[in-house]
């Protein structure tokens, strides 16, 4: 058997991280330039992207490259892949992970906040993972497969994972077209999964409970909600970037090699309580 250390190597991979400047993405950015990868962050603001590459590209051991990119239109998915077959001769890793919620009472919902949540969370993300199978199959091989992680949540799978009732109602909100998306991003995983393991491609989503970052910051961007909403979460605590390094560490490496159709949770215990 090989060493721990050469099984959880991952160094050298190519790695796209949508949304990869801000949130759960930028704690993956973080983890992957750590282990040595050349990561392709991508999203809108290109200021944010900018400075995030700026300041990884001086503390290694990995790269970063930034790319403008609104993958909520298909011009702006289009132009993505473009870009990457043209920077690229294969790609390792896809995390899916630009997402976008949307909070109101059921009755003023509007029908506008189920088209943008479900075009960016979910159609943005089949759009991009096909635009991209080229590329992901390129060097896959039995040995190593490609990767697609999709970032899922755990109001993905079970619907009532409100953060707490105060935080909620600070949201004010009911975020009906955000849980449908995260439902559907978990379905398309295991579609895919079963598509694309021929291909030497595996397809895992990760389900996450309260991490700090700006869509939640209505429930993290103090100490003190901090822990109200970590108060909520069995294990007491909001999530931190190590346990997304790790998590990710372990399914892009050849450890996580046989893990496919996956519905990861990384939740403090969110998704088994009743
Ligand atoms: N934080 C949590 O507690 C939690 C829990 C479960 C699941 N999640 C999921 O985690 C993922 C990341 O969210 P986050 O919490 O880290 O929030 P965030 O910091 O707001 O990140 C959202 C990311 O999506 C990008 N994005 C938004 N619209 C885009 C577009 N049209 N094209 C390309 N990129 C776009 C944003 O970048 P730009 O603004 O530069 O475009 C940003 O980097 C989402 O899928 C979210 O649903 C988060």
């Amino acid at each position: 058997m090989q060493s721990l250390e050469n099984l959880f190597d991952i160094s050298g991979k190519k790695v796209l991280v949508t949304g990869g400047a801000s949130g759960i993405g930028l704690m993956m950015t973080e983890a992957l330039v750590d282990a040595g990868c050349t990561v392709y962050i991508a999203s809108r603001k290109e200021s944010a992207l900018k400075s995030v590459a700026d300041h990884f590209n001086q503390t290694g051991p990995g790269t970063v490259i930034p790319i403008v990119a609104d993958i909520a239109t298909k011009e702006g998915t289009e132009l993505l892949a473009k870009t990457l077959n043209e920077k690229l001769d294969h790609l390792d890793v896809l995390i899916n992970n630009s997402g976008r919620s949307w909070g109101d009472t059921l009755e003023n919902f509007p029908r506008d906040a189920w088209d943008k949540v479900l075009t960016l969370n979910v159609t943005a993300m089949a759009d991009l993972t096909r635009l991209l199978l080229p590329l992901l199959e390129k060097n896959a091989s039995h040995a190593d497969p490609a990767r697609v992680i999709n970032v899922g949540s755990v109001m993905g799978t079970r619907p009532k994972a409100s953060i707490s009732a105060e935080n909620e109602e600070a949201a004010g909100t009911g975020a009906y077209s955000y849980v449908v998306s995260k439902a559907a991003v978990h379905h398309l995983t295991r579609m895919l999964s079963n598509e694309l393991a021929a291909r030497h491609i595996t397809v895992n989503a990760i389900a996450p409970g309260p991490f700090p970052s700006r869509m939640m910051r209505f429930a993290t961007d103090t100490e003190e909600k901090r822990k109200q909403t970590g108060s909520t979460v069995p294990l007491g605590r909001v999530g931190e970037p190590e346990d997304v390094a790790c998590l990710i560490r372990w399914l892009l490496s050849k450890g996580g090699g046989y893990i496919s159709g996956a519905i990861v949770p990384i939740d403090g215990g969110m998704s088994a309580m009743g």
